[in-house]
């Protein structure tokens, strides 16, 4: 017997950072969409927790304990008080290091497959609090959909989306570490007052009503900055992207996947080939959100 769980990828459309707190994460005004580029996490029993991986990027994942799949395995093994005797297989299509919660998702989805395979009958703020534990944008990766983030990301607040937006999602040629992204805000705003993150009207009023020319004026990335201090040709993507056509090109989340949002989905499509012909960045995808969170297929 096996269970397989689906889950998407994530674009933040707004991320606004406050200062860093006491325990050294930062307050956020986290804006997320679920967008449809996935993991596919699956379980099966076996004698002691295992993991494995495929997937163009595979050699780059981690297989022991520090992968947010084994630790939602062991999390929720520990908290049913009985062995995480399982075989976790990721089938993985989410850059790695992009970005796009693509280890969120599978710490998520292994979570939820788990829990599917055990019958534990936890209920779902039982879910969402191991998914708190295990990062703060794991939640998100359970929900999916489209939500405001609080706190350092984990508080989430369902949001109304009034459609369909278009994206293109590009690759980069290595990662960027998200600690490291965050160390290096911290290093540009030095000595400089941050005001608190709030989410913006506008850009709730975008994806309410679905749209794409007003949602494009009002995306926001405060880590962009940062991340292009690291990893300064994302700036050559961002350009070539404009120039095919986007209506708006930003860096998701910490980087360094840039993503293009497109009038429709022929747009999406024109601006993947231009990316992916400019040479400025790996191979250029299409996908749409809002989807759905993680899902037992
Ligand atoms: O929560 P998660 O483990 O995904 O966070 C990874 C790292 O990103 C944290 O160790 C921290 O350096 C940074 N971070 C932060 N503030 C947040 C979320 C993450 O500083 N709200």
């Amino acid at each position: 017997m096996s269970v397989t769980v689906r889950v998407p990828a994530k674009v933040n459309v707004q991320l606004a950072v406050g200062a860093a707190r006491p325990d050294g994460f930062h307050d956020l005004a986290n804006v997320f969409l679920a967008v449809g580029l996935y993991d596919e996490i699956t379980v099966a029993p076996a004698d002691e927790l295992r993991l494995t991986c495929s997937g163009p990027d595979a050699a780059q994942v981690p297989l022991d304990v520090t992968n947010l799949a084994a630790r939602a395995a062991l999390a929720l093994a520990e908290r049913y008080g009985r062995r995480p005797d399982v075989h976790l297989h990721i089938a993985k299509d989410i850059p790695v290091a992009g970005g796009m919660a693509g280890g969120s998702a599978d710490g998520a989805g292994a979570l939820v497959a788990c829990d599917a395979l055990w019958g534990t009958g936890a209920s779902r703020e039982e879910l969402l609090g191991i998914c708190a534990e295990l990062g703060s944008d794991v939640p998100f990766s359970l929900v999916g959909g489209a939500a405001l983030g609080t706190g350092r990301g984990e508080r989430l607040t369902a949001l109304e989306v009034g459609g369909t937006f278009h994206w293109v999602f590009a690759r980069a040629g290595r990662g960027l570490s998200t600690p490291a992204v965050f160390r290096e805000f911290d290093r540009l705003n030095e000595g400089v007052g941050i005001p608190e993150p709030v989410a913006s009207q506008d850009l709730l009023d975008a994806l309410a009503k679905g749209d794409a020319d007003a949602l494009a004026a009002a995306v926001s990335n405060d880590l962009q900055p940062a991340a292009l201090s690291l990893f300064p040709e994302l700036a050559d993507t961002l350009a070539a992207g404009r120039a095919a056509g986007a209506l708006a090109g930003l860096v998701s989340g910490s980087g360094p996947t840039t993503a293009f949002l497109a009038r429709d989905a022929s747009g999406a499509q024109e601006i993947a080939q231009a990316l992916t012909a400019s040479g400025t960045c790996g191979s250029a995808r299409v996908a749409v959100s809002p989807v759905p969170g993680a899902t037992v297929l």
